[in-house]
């Protein structure tokens, strides 16, 4: 199968007055439709640069980055916007949820903001609801949730509308051991089911759930069995 997020040479360095950090340094990365990539490393080490340039939020100094026949590196900002709205969907440390809305309106909000009729929005709201495991929570408002059925929460919003690459950056930087491990099997089942998911994590135990796994250091990635 042909790659769905494909990288070549991707650089990128951040300048200050006193020295140039390169965040990403020649990164080659590959990830076919339904494949879990975990890519693990210190803090500091690039995982939010290189999860960013993929997601087309920040751009690189050189390379190419190819999301879904989309190249990302020429898009322009609107270009951008749509593929994050029609084919990738981010979720990061912390979930992003809007406090007074209630967990069926949060995931609503993607579909609706791409035309849905709002009662469609919300079907399919409910059923990407229960497809992260939150069925018959959906008129919850984020403070009435875990942690981790938030940062589900936020998965089921990134995935509606038939999105099939979940970008997450530490998924599961704020949960505690058990609901790490919750949320990391979760990712697992959705790649099964064809999602395709970089997962970002200085917490190793992504590891055990991945088809595909990376270390990057210093920016530089490399593959690991
Ligand atoms: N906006 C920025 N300006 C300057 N340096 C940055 C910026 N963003 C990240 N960096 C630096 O780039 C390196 C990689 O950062 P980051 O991608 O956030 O790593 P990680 O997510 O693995 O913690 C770090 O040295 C960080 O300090
Ligand atoms: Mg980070």
């Amino acid at each position: 199968m042909s790659p769905l997020i494909r990288t070549q040479k991707v650089r990128k360095a951040y300048h200050s007055e006193v020295e140039t950090v390169w965040a990403a340094r020649d990164v080659d990365f590959e990830a076919r439709p339904g494949e879990f990539v975990c890519i693990y490393g210190a803090s500091g080490s690039g995982k939010s640069t290189l999860l960013n340039l993929m997601a087309g939020l920040d751009l690189a100094d050189s390379g190419e980055i190819q999301v879904s026949g989309i190249d990302v590196t020429t898009a322009n900002e609107s270009q951008r916007a749509q593929l994050r709205l029609e084919t990738v969907g981010v979720v990061f440390q912390e979930h992003n949820l809007i406090e007074e809305f209630t967990a069926v309106e949060n995931v609503a909000l993607p579909s609706e903001a791409r035309g849905v009729p709002a009662e469609a929005a919300r079907s399919e709201a409910t059923d990407q609801l229960r497809r992260v495991g939150l069925e018959g929570l959906d008129n919850r408002l984020p403070r009435q949730l875990s942690g981790g059925q938030r940062q589900r929460v936020g998965i089921a919003r990134a995935l509606t509308g038939q999105r099939a690459v979940l970008l997450a950056d530490e998924p599961t930087g704020a949960l505690d051991s058990a609901a790490t491990q919750e949320l990391f099997a979760l990712i697992r089942s959705l790649c099964d089911q064809g999602v395709t998911a970089v997962v970002c994590s200085h917490d190793r135990r992504c590891r055990d759930y991945a088809d595909t796994r990376y270390e990057i250091i210093d920016g530089r990635l490399e593959a690991r069995s």
